[in-house]
């Protein structure tokens, strides 16, 4: 830049700033300036708080808009509007039948991108991979991330820890139980993308993340797609035992809070006597099926269609099952 020019520029510059401080000085005599935070700006900073920190979770979901899946999808942006939300989880089977085959697959729209249309669900999602997601490409859902700005699956398991507005940190580890299932390697879908997976370098990962001993972290929650425990058709299935045999000792022995899984296509709170976490079951982002009455561990059961909301603060844990119709099913608070 020639001397004469950057000169000029100079000049121009203090002249600019001098005016606009001598502006806004002026301005805050005559008008007070109470906040510069343009958040405090947003019509969302006015609902009323719930945890330090907030997510809904859906589960088994893509069918295209069909069996209550865009009721279920209403509901949710209505309820994500008119509560604060940090983010969204998805507890697995993304897409029915039979997942997806590349990362520029039309389900993508057909099933996701035109069925959550809200634009208080455009913020972060976490996905995790369902059985289904295995038939065909399960690592297009991680390229997708590459794609959209709210999709993040990082890795086919991966993990987050999110803040608590200076009162601690929540630890969330998001896993793949479906190469936990011997079975899956015989299986004539499944077979190939489990391939080359090694369950046991996961469950090392988990456990070494997991036995953190960082006192910032109040709270461990894990999310798998196939539950431990369920009352749905699955309690005693092959691979709810099969999850549970791996799964368990290292969610108990690590004093994980929340275990929160889909799978069943129901919506459940269930406690183990002598467990320390918590499992819930997030399954019926559109079809849903039957739950068993009267199993011991049960604390709430719903054969319907849709979601959970989790309001987090550094003492407790708040759950809370919506359907389709907007209705709140059940409303139940963990403590420290
Ligand atoms: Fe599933």
């Amino acid at each position: 830049m020639k001397r004469r020019q950057f000169l000029k520029n100079t000049i121009s510059t203090t002249i600019g700033t001098g005016i606009a401080s001598s502006a806004l000085a002026n301005l805050s005599l005559s008008h007070p300036i109470t906040n510069i935070d343009s958040k405090d700006i947003d019509a969302r900073s006015n609902l009323e708080q719930e945890g330090l920190l907030n997510f809904v979770a859906i589960g088994d979901w893509g069918r295209n808009g069909a069996d209550h899946q865009l009721q279920v999808a209403k509901q949710m942006g209505d309820w994500v509007t008119n509560h604060p939300n940090d983010f969204i989880v998805s507890t697995g089977d993304n897409f029915y039948p039979s997942g997806v085959i590349s990362e520029h697959d039309p389900l993508w729209h057909y099933s996701f991108e035109n069925v959550y249309t809200d634009f208080a669900l455009q913020w972060d999602w976490y996905p995790i991979l369902g059985n289904h997601d295995y038939k065909s490409d399960p690592d297009a859902q991680v390229r997708y991330t590459k794609i959209s700005r709210r999709w993040k699956m990082p890795a086919r398991y991966y993990s987050k820890t999110f803040n608590l507005k200076g009162k601690g940190k929540v630890l969330i580890a998001f896993i793949d139980t479906n190469p936990m299932i011997p079975e899956f390697y015989k299986n004539s879908e499944y077979g190939p993308h489990v391939a080359g997976q090694y369950p046991e370098k996961q469950l090392e990962w988990l456990d070494k993340l997991l036995s953190t001993q960082d006192p910032d972290i109040k709270w461990k929650i894990v999310v798998g797609h196939h539950p431990i425990y369920t009352v749905g058709p699955r309690t005693n299935n092959y691979d709810t035992l099969a999850v549970r045999k791996v799964l368990e000792e290292v969610l108990q022995k690590n004093k994980v809070d929340v275990y929160l899984s889909g799978h069943d296509h129901s919506l459940q709170h269930i406690k183990v006597e002598n467990m320390h976490f918590h499992q819930f079951v997030s399954g019926s982002g559109s079809e849903a099926t039957p739950v068993k009455a009267g199993l011991e561990i049960t604390n709430f059961a719903a054969s319907d269609y849709g979601f959970m909301y989790f309001a987090i603060d550094d003492k407790c844990i708040s759950a809370k099952v919506i359907n389709h119709q907007g209705i709140k099913l059940y409303d139940t608070t963990i403590h420290k």
